[in-house]
């Protein structure tokens, strides 16, 4: 097993002290606007309800997260966390965790693939016995590298699309050896994560590293799936001309008909402003669409890997490069137009700079799915067998009780008549 120092030992000892005091505090006012996750550290505390096991997580380490590493340790796991980007960690909060006794945290911002993979290795010396992972680079480290890990994995949890779709493909070709939770396909996580996380996050950290405005431009959003809705619609209510370009006839046509432009990407690189990736998929924006796009762009991704826009074709073209701003990287064509890439075609809404992620209360939502599934694996694992796993409806609307308590929303139950008619056949006109 890889020999990977924790947080705590990479940091000047001047630096560990007021890191972990700030990230005290960044951790401190998530919690406060996070009910699930207290609800649920109430209950998973005093039952102890994950007292031997032992978590792998690789996560984007930053203040929310921390609440649900920190929940998952007080309920008596043993926890090694890491980063699932090299750019999302905030220190000061991995610093901070690195302080609880059952936490060890390895994530740095700022790393190399080397020590990225490294630290993901070093996660796994703790021989988990349940893995949590961000883009699936847990699961398939153990498959790869630490196969005799797998007998003693109760399973997994899934946070995003990306890494659902690469655990269904694994489980397609028989790969997959442990049972995985897909946590993004919940309703309590996609429909408020993935829209108005992504939307609200991606927009706030492109206005706030650009200092611009949204107002008359033309925002092309690349892919109108769960992420794109939400850009769609956060950059439409900042009055922006939102054009849409997919691949798929009928997210095509929802876009068309929620009033949106759509077009080619060949065609709408030459009209838009900002141009902002959500598709999951590669290759999304290149060489022939930098060719034709206007002095000045903005290029952002929202897709979890930072291969949406070709950076390498974008080199090849340029004739100078330089840092126009913290976290915008300038690329200067031969004829003088300059396209302007944010936070290196990473995710924008968690790698420049000034990026916090999802707002707190989406994510309360988000982590709660996660931690009632860690619950589900410990408690019931043996009834899910290798492969990917719907989470049990039961769990997602678990938390959505929660929440809807939290704020004082009441809402209705069937009647025992209506629940009978809804289950029946026989009722016709
Ligand atoms: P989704 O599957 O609902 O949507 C993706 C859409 O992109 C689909 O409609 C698909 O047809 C379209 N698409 C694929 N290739 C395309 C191409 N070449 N051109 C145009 N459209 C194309 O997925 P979802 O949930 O919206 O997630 C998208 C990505 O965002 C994933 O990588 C996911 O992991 C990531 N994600 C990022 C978050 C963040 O905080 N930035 C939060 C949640 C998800």
């Amino acid at each position: 097993m890889t020999e990977y120092p924790p947080i705590s030992e990479q940091l000047s000892a001047d630096d560990l002290e007021s890191a972990r005091t700030e990230g005290r505090r960044k951790m401190d006012w998530a919690d406060q606007h996070m009910p699930i996750m207290n609800a649920l550290r109430d209950s998973f505390e005093a039952d102890q309800v994950l007292e031997g096991e032992r978590i792998a997580m690789a996560m984007h380490v930053e203040a929310k997260t921390a609440i649900l590493v920190e929940v998952l340790a007080d309920a008596g796991a043993e926890v090694a966390v890491t980063g699932c980007n090299p750019l999302s960690t905030h220190d000061d909060v991995s610093a901070a965790l690195d302080t609880h006794e059952r936490i060890t945290s390895y994530a740095k911002r700022g790393v190399d693939d080397e020590e990225y993979y490294d630290a993901i290795h070093a996660t796994l010396g703790l021989e988990p016995t349940i893995t949590v992972d961000d883009g699936m680079d847990l699961v398939a480290a153990v498959h790869e590298d630490y196969p005799e890990l797998i007998d003693g994995i109760v399973g997994g949890a899934e946070e995003t699309t990306t890494g659902v779709h690469r655990l269904r493909a694994m489980d397609d070709d028989g790969a997959l050896e442990y049972p995985v939770f897909a946590v993004n396909d919940t309703p309590m996580k996609r429909l408020f994560d993935n829209i108005h996380g992504t939307g609200e996050s991606s927009l706030a950290s492109i206005a706030m590293t650009t200092n611009l405005s949204w107002a008359g431009k033309n925002v092309v959003v690349a892919g109108f799936g769960y992420c794109g809705k939400g850009v769609a619609r956060k950059a439409s209510g900042q009055n922006a001309n939102v054009i849409v370009t997919e691949v798929e006839p009928r997210r095509a046509l929802e876009a068309h008909m929620e009033g949106y432009d759509v077009l080619p990407m060949a065609e709408a690189a030459e009209i838009g402003d900002v141009f902002i990736t959500t598709t999951g998929n590669r290759d999304v924006i290149v060489e022939e669409h930098f060719e034709g796009m206007k002095d000045g762009v903005l290029l952002a991704n929202a897709g979890h890997f930072d291969i949406e826009i070709d950076l390498e074709a974008l080199v090849d073209l340029a004739v100078d490069t330089y840092e126009a701003r913290d976290g915008v990287e300038a690329y200067e064509l031969e004829d003088g137009r300059r396209l302007n890439v944010i936070a290196e075609g990473r995710l924008v809404n968690l790698a420049a700079p000034i990026s916090l992620g999802h707002p707190v209360e989406v994510m309360d939502q988000s982590f709660g799915v996660q931690a009632a599934c860690v619950r589900e694996m410990v408690e019931n694992g043996d009834e899910y067998g290798p492969g990917v796993h719907e989470v049990p409806d039961e769990l997602d609307k678990e938390i959505a009780e929660i929440k809807l308590e939290a704020e004082g929303v009441e809402f209705d139950a069937l009647t025992d008549t209506q629940r009978e008619y809804m289950g029946s056949w026989d009722h016709g006109t």
